[in-house]
């Protein structure tokens, strides 16, 4: 991923509070974030992934964040996709006339019965939720963003996944008529990452399909992304077409590139340097000072037993 972090015209957008006012936000519902630490933590996430239970519930971290939110000019107008052009400004301009619609999303690898489903019989059962989530990119830059969408959880719930199924994996579209950088060998297109099943399961994960109470634009990873707030923004895939379950971990984009620099886990880790340069800090955009990253992005009390015993120094 480039080092280039070119400067923001610093912003003067108020932070959206008309928004802010009319929308319903979470709750502070702390407990419904009791994830327990599941021995053997892949044979208990497979077993809840076969519960044909309801969502989750809302989940907050316990924090207030609407203060801190992102202009959405700048959640809409500098972001990472690769599809779309290398440049922060190059998405929101070549995605503009990005069309979803139709757009349908293929579920197979273990799985009962693989299928495929339009987007909107996909989502049919499932109410949209309102999240608050800070937004950590490996680039050392962070937002805080309000997504629409739903418990990654309920989704994979509805994928039926098989017992075997240890790990999911998420692919974006691929059609370089639509999307000009695939047109270049930039990334080894289509861009794919990949979770352990029970960090997918984990109430923090989520599948947006909107920001700020708008559709998701092509930007941001129209018409369905996932989003793990205590992960590197590169855990996150955007157009999502095809969601696969398997036993092994997945081959997945970033740690194909570059395995030096990008694990397979992606979690937010101020103590463990990119090899070209420092975690430590990250530069909220809007902002000119650098703030203290916090570990699993500041969700650790909610995650960090998902990796009870691991070496998140070489599990980076
Ligand atoms: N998904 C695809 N398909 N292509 C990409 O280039 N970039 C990733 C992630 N998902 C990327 C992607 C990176 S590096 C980040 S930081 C986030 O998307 C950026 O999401 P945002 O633009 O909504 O902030």
């Amino acid at each position: 991923m480039p080092m280039r972090i070119p400067p923001l015209p610093s912003s003067d957008i108020t932070p959206e509070a008309l928004y802010v006012d009319r929308r319903a936000f979470l709750g502070h519902a702390a407990g419904a974030l009791a994830l327990a630490a599941a021995t053997p933590r892949l044979a208990a996430a497979a077993a809840a992934a076969r519960q044909p239970q309801p969502t989750v519930g809302r989940v907050t971290t316990g924090e207030d964040l609407r203060p801190e939110l992102t202009p959405y000019a700048d959640v809409t107008g500098y972001n990472n996709f690769y599809e779309f052009g290398t440049d922060k400004e190059d998405p929101a301009a070549n995605a503009k006339d990005f069309r979803v619609a139709p757009w349908s999303v293929k579920v197979d690898g273990l799985v009962k019965k693989p299928f495929d489903l339009q987007l909107e019989d996909l989502l049919k059962p499932f109410k949209l939720e309102d999240r608050i989530y800070r937004h950590r990119c490996v680039e050392a830059w962070s937002m805080v963003i309000p997504w629409q969408g739903i418990p990654m959880a309920d989704l994979v719930r509805r994928c039926d996944p098989l017992p075997s199924a240890k790990f999911v994996s998420f692919t974006t579209l691929y059609d370089p008529s639509r999307m000009p950088g695939q047109r270049r060998p930039i990334l080894p297109w289509p861009y794919v990452e990949g979770l352990r099943l029970d960090e997918a399961m984990h109430p923090l994960a989520f599948v947006a399909t909107g920001v700020y109470g708008k559709a998701l634009p092509g930007q941001n990873g129209a018409p369905l992304r996932t989003v793990i707030p205590w992960k590197y923004g590169f855990k996150a895939t955007k157009s999502i077409v095809k969601v696969t379950f398997h036993e092994r971990m997945p081959k997945t984009t970033w740690n194909d590139v570059q395995p030096s620099e990008y694990g397979f886990y992606g979690n937010v880790n101020p103590e463990v340097d990119h090899p070209r340069w420092s975690q430590a800090k990250e530069r909220r955009i809007g902002e000119f000072r650098r703030r203290a990253t916090l570990p699993f992005n500041g969700y650790a009390a909610q995650v960090q037993s998902l990796y009870a015993g691991m070496d998140l120094r070489t599990n980076y």
